[in-house]
């Protein structure tokens, strides 16, 4: 099946912006420093490849160091990577991709490993082993912490470290807006914004013949998600424009759990990890009910996707906007102790959850698809890679496993710098975007706003047909000019024009699958339809005569086996 779908005016191509002003040249440039980009960086680097990582704020500010329950692996006694897989395919409804998953399970063991060995240090059992604490899906104790709730900060803090002892370079505080490419169509670098001062200012390029972009997510694509305000879907959005293929863009996973801050509360909002749940706490609505009791067989402790729509169905019926997490009886030294920063984080909001229960309520989490990659990261453009959550590698299917993003970062980040050094990929002069200093495309920062409610309206936990087109129509009527105050080139504008393209190509996907699998919701079709459902829907930019077409098809397989393929 496939459908071409006209878009508007200015929305999918090049990022207006100067000529870059000053040029770095390297092997490989890794866009993002989360444990995908991090990991990636240094195996590039070890393996004698000039490399230089570009980030959008400090080297250690992406959505890594907020992870809080940690990363899932088959490292206890009696586990196995056939249960970890057995257990990712169940949380993924039909749409993993096996071979993907059998990768991260019997891969995974030893790259965490080898991250304790880099520096990592994760938390320990009285024996001295790994403590392993149990997630949502998960029928085991796999989940390796570190600092109790603080396991992405200590892996960053170790890869961090690590790439500032291997001396790799690092442009920080850059916004990455396009991808070069040479005559051949091969990548051949990006160009990039320094914000603030450093030794590069202004918009440049790095130019070089292996891209990684490990960009992270796009949680800031709706009014309230757990991501930081620098996931706004950057290396999607620049992977669209350069022709790749994306995948699952559909499947976007609302966190059961974050920290309910009122109806008005917008952008990153505090989560509480569901290890706490996996640690026996009780979800709750106003009269103490236990209402995933009966509704699972693993109640609270069942997947995500089943979490958050359970609580979602339990608001609407009571007509309220939260529900409670009730972990009271952990006492005060196992909260201190186990989850030291949910517990002070809770009580700067002047919530106790020693004495009381705490408010909660979803909100965007995950993309559980991404950039199309194949097994070693690369995409449908030639030189061009992706890792981490910004990738579709197929691991995830229609919803992710708790703790699998962390450990899929680094699995497939080393796997993307075996490829890197073994296609050794060659590009020509870059051809430089031609200059130019405004017009179509910018939307004004304000429209981040608009764009943030429509997909929260339209295209959030629960979606029809009716609301996605709502979605879909307010996107493309979004004006791009305002002849009286037209929108400048800038971060903020960047961003929104990022924001509106990921938003506008998830909204097709999300038209197109009519069935409700993993975390694609939808009321007007409330069953799974395995006969047409167990398929990925691949999204791409194709040019036309008057703008931009979005072709979807459908298929089988995330991967492409052969390799990737010339547009
Ligand atoms: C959490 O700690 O609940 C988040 C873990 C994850 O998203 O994998």
């Amino acid at each position: 099946m496939s459908a071409l779908t006209a878009l508007p005016a200015g929305i999918a191509g090049p990022l207006p912006a100067p000529a870059p002003g000053w040029a770095i040249e390297a092997d490989v440039v890794v866009v993002g420093s989360g444990v995908a980009g991090l990991t990636a960086a240094l195996r590039c680097a070890a393996a004698g490849r000039r490399t230089v990582i570009v980030t959008k704020a400090r080297l250690d500010d992406g959505s890594t160091r907020w992870a809080q329950g940690g990363i899932a692996a088959a490292l206890g006694e009696g586990d196995s990577p056939e249960q970890h897989l057995a257990d990712t395919l169940v949380a993924g409804a039909g749409v993993c991709d096996e071979r993907a998953v059998r990768t991260l399970v019997t891969e995974g063991p030893a790259a965490v490993r080898r991250l304790i060995a880099l520096g990592a240090t994760f938390d320990t059992a009285p024996d001295g082993g790994l403590s392993l604490t149990r997630e949502g899906g998960h029928h085991r104790r796999r989940i390796a912490h570190a600092g109790g709730d603080a396991t992405g900060a200590e892996i960053s803090r170790a890869l961090v470290a690590a790439v500032r002892s291997a001396g790799i370079e690092t442009v920080e505080n850059a916004l990455a807006l396009d991808l070069l490419k040479d005559v051949n169509g091969r990548a051949a670098g990006v160009t990039l914004h320094v914000m603030g001062e450093g030794r590069h200012d202004g918009v440049g390029a790095v130019r070089a013949p292996a891209v990684v972009l490990a960009t992270g997510g796009m949680g800031q694509v709706y009014s309230s998600t757990t991501n930081p305000a620098v996931a706004t879907g950057d290396g999607v959005a620049l992977a669209l424009r350069a022709g790749a293929e994306v995948s699952d863009l559909e499947f976007v996973q609302f966190h059961p759990t974050p920290l309910f801050l009122g109806p008005q509360a917008e952008g990153q909002q505090p989560l509480i990890s569901e290890a706490v749940r996996g640690e026996g706490a009780h979800l709750v609505d106003a009269a103490g009910v236990r209402f995933m009791l009966g509704a699972h067989e693993l109640a609270e402790l069942a997947p995500r996707d089943i979490v958050a729509k359970a609580i979602t169905r339990r608001m609407a019926e009571q007509g309220t906007d939260h529900m409670f997490l009730d972990a009271r009886h952990f006492g005060a030294a196992m909260w201190q102790r186990r989850f030291p920063t949910i517990l002070a984080t809770c009580r700067s909001h002047g919530i106790d959850p020693v004495t009381e229960p705490i408010p909660v309520a979803p909100a965007a989490h995950h993309a559980s698809g991404g950039v199309r990659t194949d097994l070693a990261g690369r995409t449908t453009v030639p030189g061009l890679y992706a890792c981490g959550e910004t990738a579709c590698t197929g691991v995830h299917g229609a919803n992710r496993l708790a703790s699998n993003s962390l450990l899929e970062g680094l699995v497939f980040a080393e796997r993307i710098a075996e490829a890197v050094v073994a296609d050794a990929p060659a590009a020509g002069e870059p051809v430089l975007p031609s200059p130019a200093t405004g017009g179509p495309g910018l939307l004004p920062p304000e429209a981040r706003l608009t764009i943030q409610r429509l997909m929260t309206a339209g295209a959030g936990v629960l979606r029809s047909a009716a609301s996605l087109a709502g979605a879909a129509a307010a996107l493309d009527a979004l004006t791009c000019d305002d002849d009286r105050k037209p929108a400048e080139p800038g971060a903020d504008t960047w961003e929104t024009a990022n924001l509106r393209l990921v938003a506008r190509v998830l909204v097709s996907v999300a038209q197109s699958r009519t069935e409700t699998r993993g975390c694609h919701w939808r009321e007007d079709h409330p069953e799974r339809n395995d006969a047409r459902g167990r398929c990925h829907q691949i999204a791409a930019l194709r040019a036309s005569a008057d703008g931009h077409q979005l072709a979807v098809h459908t298929t089988e397989s995330t991967a492409f086996p052969d390799g990737p393929v010339v547009p």
